[in-house]
C-alpha cells in the first residue's frame, strides 16, 4: 500500500519545539507521478517563519497520514490551546474519515478502508488523550457545548467513542492506552454498518414502516460484515475482534430481547454492554433535529427503568455510581418505547406531563 499524504492545517503545526513528525513536499508537479520527499525529520525545530519559508518555496506542506496521530496529539498538547479547540480539532478529523467512508460515491477498495481505519484509530488515541483527566459529567458538558446539531450520525459516534473510553476506565481504572483505544475505536464504528443502508430510510422523519425498521436492524450484521471484508486489517496495536463484536452486538439486550442474535447477559461482550450503556446516555441527553434532550437526571432515571432488561446491571450501577456524585436522579413521567432504538435519530421521545 503507498504511503498517503495530507496537508496540515498551519495553526496545528507545532513551532520552536522539536517536531513529533516528519514534514514533506511533494517534488513532483505530475499529478499522477507525485514523488513525495522529506524536507524536515522528526525532532528537528520549525520555525514560523521557516514554515512560510518553505511554503513559498514548495508551495504545499505535506505529512504522512501515518503520522497524523503525532499531528494532532501535538495540537492537543500545544499549551495555547482551549479544550473546546482541541475537541473542535478531533472531531472535525473525525468528521472527515466518516464521511470517507459514508461517502457512497467513492469505491470504497479494501486500501481506501484500512487507510480510513487508521486514520480513525489516531483520531480515537486524540480523544484517549482528550479525556484522560475527564469524568464522565465533564464529558457530557463538553459534548453539549460542542454539537454540531446536523451531523447526527457523524456526532454520535464521536460522543459514544469518547463515552466508551470513560466508562470502560469505571470498569478498569488501570486500562492501558491500547485498551481504551480498543473501546473508543468500537464506539466510534458501533454504526458503521448504517453505510450499506440507504440514505432515504436513515434519514426518514417520522415512523419507519415495518420493512423499514427491519432494514434499519441490519446494520450491526452489515457493520460486521463490513468489518469481515478479506484484507480489511486492523489498525496496528488495535483487536479487530473487539471492535467487530461492538459493532455486532451494540444492540443486543442483557434480557436477551435485542438484536441481531437475541443472545443476553455475559454472552454478549463486555465492550458492546459497555458501548450499550454509552450508546443509550448519549442518545436521549443530546438534542436531535426532532426530540429534545433530557437532564443527566432524567436520563439516569430512564436508564435505571431499564436496567436488566436492556442494560447490564454493573456496568449501569457503575456508571451510576459515578454520575450520582454530580447529579441527583430525577423522576420522569417519559414514555419510552420498549423497541427504543438509540441509534435511529428521528424517533420521538415523549413526554407525559406530571401530576
Ligand atoms: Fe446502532
Ligand atoms: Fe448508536
Amino acid at each position: 500500500m503507498s504511503a498517503i499524504y495530507f496537508v496540515p492545517d498551519p495553526e496545528l503545526l507545532l513551532y520552536d519545539r522539536p517536531l513529533p513528525y516528519n514534514l514533506f513536499i511533494n517534488s513532483s508537479s505530475v499529478q499522477a507521478r507525485e514523488h513525495f520527499i522529506r524536507i524536515l525529520p522528526r525532532g528537528e525545530i520549525l520555525t514560523l517563519e521557516d514554515f512560510e519559508a518553505m511554503k513559498h518555496k514548495y508551495q504545499q506542506i505535506y505529512l504522512s497520514e501515518e503520522e497524523r496521530g503525532e499531528y494532532l496529539k501535538g495540537a492537543c498538547q500545544d499549551q495555547g490551546k482551549t479544550e473546546n479547540e482541541k475537541v473542535t480539532i478531533l472531531k472535525s478529523t473525525a468528521i472527515s474519515h466518516l464521511e470517507s467512508l459514508f461517502d457512497t460515491k467513492r469505491d470504497l477498495s479494501v486500501d481506501v478502508v484500512n487507510q480510513t481505519l487508521v486514520g480513525c484509530r489516531q483520531t480515537v488515541e486524540g480523544f484517549v488523550y482528550l479525556v484522560k483527566d475527564y469524568d464522565l459529567a465533564k464529558l457530557h458538558e463538553l459534548i453539549g457545548n460542542l454539537s454540531f446539531h446536523d451531523y447526527y450520525t457523524y456526532d454520535h459516534s464521536i460522543n459514544v467513542s469518547m463515552y466508551c473510553i470513560l466508562i470502560h476506565k469505571l470498569i478498569y481504572p488501570n486500562a492501558s492506552e491500547i485498551e481504551s483505544v480498543n473501546a473508543g475505536m468500537g464506539g466510534f464504528l458501533h454504526d458503521i454498518g448504517k453505510i450499506r443502508i440507504s440514505n432515504r430510510i436513515l434519514n426518514k422523519v417520522g415512523k419507519l414502516s415495518d420493512e423499514e425498521f427491519a432494514e434499519i436492524k441490519r446494520h450491526p450484521e452489515m457493520g460486521k460484515i463490513f468489518l469481515s471484508q478479506q484484507g480489511v486489517q486492523a489498525p496496528k496495536g488495535t483487536e479487530i475482534g473487539i471492535i467487530r463484536n461492538i459493532v455486532y452486538q451494540h444492540h443486543e439486550n442483557y434480557d436477551g430481547t435485542g438484536y441481531p442474535d437475541k443472545v443476553g447477559g455475559e454472552k454478549i461482550h463486555e465492550m458492546a454492554r459497555i458501548a450499550a450503556v454509552a450508546d443509550f446516555f448519549d442518545a436521549i441527553t443530546t438534542k436531535r433535529a426532532y426530540s429534545e434532550a433530557l437532564t443527566v437526571e432524567e436520563a439516569l432515571h430512564v436508564m435505571r427503568k431499564t436496567v436488566g432488561k436492556k442494560l447490564d446491571p454493573k456496568i449501569f450501577e457503575l456508571f451510576y455510581r459515578h454520575m450520582t456524585t454530580r447529579y441527583n436522579e430525577k423522576v420522569c413521567m417519559l414514555d419510552i418505547a420498549p423497541d427504543f432504538d438509540p441509534c435511529q435519530p428521528h424517533i420521538k421521545l415523549k413526554r407525559e406531563k406530571h401530576d
